[in-house]
């Protein structure tokens, strides 16, 4: 079925009176759409999902639709690793600005430059990356298929990781591979404070201390178990303990406690008094820019073909290695 064509004018704002988890429904069944969310969403986003999952996951979920109209609920990268291997379906996303500080701090210019000196490397780059990054990519990566990704090169291949380098650190010192890592971070898993979890789990010694592996390295050390974020779930639901710190950003702990309900979460704490745990990135997803993306079916992702199509061979790799 098509999308049915808009009839109102765009960017009118949502009428207050509206039912928005009604009409967002209503809007998915119309234009025959998808609505994809990572699981840093807002609770009221995650609740309307079709899919719910970690980077992987909805790549996965993208790959596999037969929607006409895919929304995806993340960042705007995910959105264009879903046009990428969707070029015939009309892809949107809540809000265009919804990038990442792994993304800003490794433009493609900057990312040709830093690789130049590695010629014989292969680059493993993080989903994360703008389409033009992609398509200068040998492989891409999330936090879940990393180690995989590393341990299929040859062992006497040269690795440039980029851009985040606590998960390269992480990925060396499981694989025990000597990775060139890329100086980027993720402003959220950086802003976890050591001396107030020390204090936390003084507090609670009863509880589990789980980290993403994005977080640095001295709480990586201290975390009972590191995994991304479909593993932090995993984990939680199948391990007999009954209370654990979650060092990731606390998007994540609403399908956390629907899928171990007597459990006790706790977000682990920023260093200042801040909600600096909060992606502000994936926070800009609104449950009304998603009703306004499917009512207005915009802002899309377009990409041109060349780019697409340099950028999908790096996406298919990792697809057929996870
Ligand atoms: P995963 O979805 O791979 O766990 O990564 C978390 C993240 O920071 C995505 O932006
Ligand atoms: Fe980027 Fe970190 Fe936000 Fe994920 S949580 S989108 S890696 S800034």
């Amino acid at each position: 079925m098509l999308p049915l064509v808009p009839t109102s004018p765009a960017g009118r704002p949502a009428p207050a009176t509206l039912d928005l988890e009604d009409e967002i429904r209503r809007l998915k069944r119309e234009r025959n759409a998808v609505l994809l969310a990572h699981y840093y969403q807002e609770s009221e986003v995650q609740d309307l999902a079709d899919h719910i999952g970690d980077s992987l996951q909805l790549a996965q979920a993208a790959a596999r639709t037969r929607a006409d109209v895919i929304l995806f609920a993340g960042v705007h990268f995910m959105a264009e690793t879903a046009k990428i291997l969707n070029p015939e379906r009309i892809v949107i996303v809540p809000d265009l600005a919804a990038g990442c500080s792994l993304a800003d701090g490794c433009p493609v210019d900057r990312f040709v430059a830093g690789r130049a000196p590695y010629t014989d490397a292969s680059t493993v780059s993080y989903i994360n990356f703008s389409a033009a990054v992609k398509a200068e990519s040998d492989y891409i990566c999330t936090s879940s298929n990393a180690e995989k990704i590393v341990r299929a090169l040859p062992s006497d291949r040269r690795i440039l990781f980029a851009p985040d380098r606590n998960l390269g650190r992480y990925v060396a010192k499981q694989t025990g591979r000597d990775l060139v890592l890329w100086p980027g971070s993720c402003i959220v898993h950086e802003t976890f404070s050591m001396r107030k979890l020390e204090a936390l789990l003084v507090q609670h010694p009863e509880a589990k201390l789980i980290a993403h592996p994005e977080c640095e390295e001295p709480l990586l050390a201290r975390a009972a178990f590191v995994g991304s974020t479909a593993a932090l779930l995993r984990f939680v639901e199948s391990d007999p303990s009954e209370t654990y710190i979650v060092a990731t950003e606390p998007g994540i702990l609403h399908q956390m406690q629907k899928l171990a309900p007597n459990k006790r979460l706790i977000a682990a704490p920023p260093e200042n008094n801040c909600a600096c745990n909060e992606c502000p990135f994936m926070r800009l997803n609104t449950l009304e820019k998603v009703y306004e993306a499917l009512r207005d079916l915009k802002p899309q992702i377009d990409l041109p073909v060349e780019l697409r199509e340099r950028a999908r061979v790096p996406i298919d790799r990792m697809l057929a290695l996870s």
